[in-house]
């Protein structure tokens, strides 16, 4: 039989392989049961209509649509769990973790320490309002020395101290030459720093032939030494992150009129301990030599002395980064190799 009351038994079970077929997911899945088997489905209404059939032909119809209702219901079934399955299946790929693979946001390796302390410094000092400015790190005796008002008598020219090529230019011995050339470049008011390499005769534990500096320069009107003061420790405090106790020592720059040096309190043991391996017992440590710009040095940046004045200083990175990082011996800063410094960062012996 395949008929009851007009609706063919065989033409609901087609219909019903043909829905399957294009079956993708549980919400269409969910659709064709409630086509067949909900309220109004086609089967349900199959089944309803069976009461009006002859009670001779009732039986067997029911038999046929029972089995068709099992199949049908059955056949859901199974589809409903190859579905759940292959989407399990996808989720899982693609949330899945690969537990070798690195870190996001991680970087591999790191700013070497004076870099990193190089650039503490200058935002601290573009903060209070100075640009960076760079110069040539092989350069002329006339903006090395001569526009520094460092005469041609000065022991700081010696063959000595200084790395002269054959023409006559030579490795920049510090930073304050590009004093002159920011004074020529861009006149006055002023307001620059410098980092970057400079280079001397000296090699033991505590020089290197190669070391870095960063020099600051104001030049405006009426610039009062007590800015000079204010700005040193201003940086100071704000790269070691606490308020320092500051010595301003006379000293002696060609460049400079007055000249100081800066001593800070000790970082380590602030003058508690006699034998502190940074201060060695002193409580004091020199960070920087700085003073008011002389007048010839502003009349060689082509700024007339008169009108204008400032002051101006220099700093020595790697002794910055050793008292900020703890790290002892100068030559680990140009130390190849890496270990030493990672061994410090992982709890491991360190000979820093
Ligand atoms: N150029 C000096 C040096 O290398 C450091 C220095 C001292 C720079 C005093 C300055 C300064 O600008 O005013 O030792």
């Amino acid at each position: 039989m395949s008929e009851i009351n007009g609706l063919d038994i065989n033409a609901v079970k087609e219909s019903f392989q043909a829905a399957l077929k294009k079956v993708t997911n549980l919400e269409e899945l969910d659709d064709i049961r409630v086509r067949f088997t909900g309220k109004k489905g086609d089967l349900t209404l199959l089944l309803r209509s069976l009461g009006k059939l002859l009670p001779e032909l009732r039986k067997q119809a029911g038999q046929e649509l029972n089995k068709l209702r099992d199949e049908i219901e059955h056949t859901l079934d199974i589809t409903g769990r190859k579905i759940r399955e292959s989407q399990n299946e996808k989720t899982e790929i693609s949330e899945r973790i690969d537990v070798t693979l690195p870190e996001k946001g991680r970087s591999f390796g790191a700013f070497h320490p004076v870099i990193q302390t190089m650039h503490e410094i200058a935002n601290i000092m573009q903060g209070l309002g100075y640009s960076v400015a760079t110069g040539p790190e092989q350069e002329e005796e006339f903006y090395n020395f001569e526009c520094l008002n460092v005469p041609k008598w000065h022991p700081a020219r010696d063959m000595q101290d200084t790395f002269y090529f054959p023409d006559g230019t030579l490795l920049r011995t510090h930073t304050s030459p590009v004093q002159i050339r920011s004074m020529l470049k861009y006149g006055a008011p002023l307001r620059i720093i410098c980092p970057g390499k400079v280079y001397r005769r000296d090699n033991d534990t505590t020089h290197s032939p190669m070391f870095n500096q960063m020099e600051g320069l104001l030049i405006d009107k009426d610039v009062p030494f007590s800015v000079m003061k204010g700005t040193m420790s201003e940086m100071l405090n704000a790269f070691f992150g606490k308020s320092l106790k500051y010595r301003f020592r006379a000293s002696y720059f060609p460049f400079t009129e007055p000249s100081m040096e800066l001593d800070i309190e000790c970082v380590e043991c602030s003058g508690h301990d006699e034998h502190c391996r940074v201060c060695h017992g002193t409580g004091w440590l020199e960070v920087a030599g700085m003073g008011m710009v002389h007048p010839n040095v502003i009349r060689a940046g082509k700024i007339d002395p008169d009108e204008y004045n400032g002051f101006a200083f220099g700093i020595g990175l790697d002794r910055m980064a050793m008292l900020k990082y703890g790290i002892s011996d100068l030559r680990l800063l140009f130390d190849g190799n890496v270990s030493y410094f990672m061994s410090g960062f992982e709890g491991g012996e360190s000979r820093c």
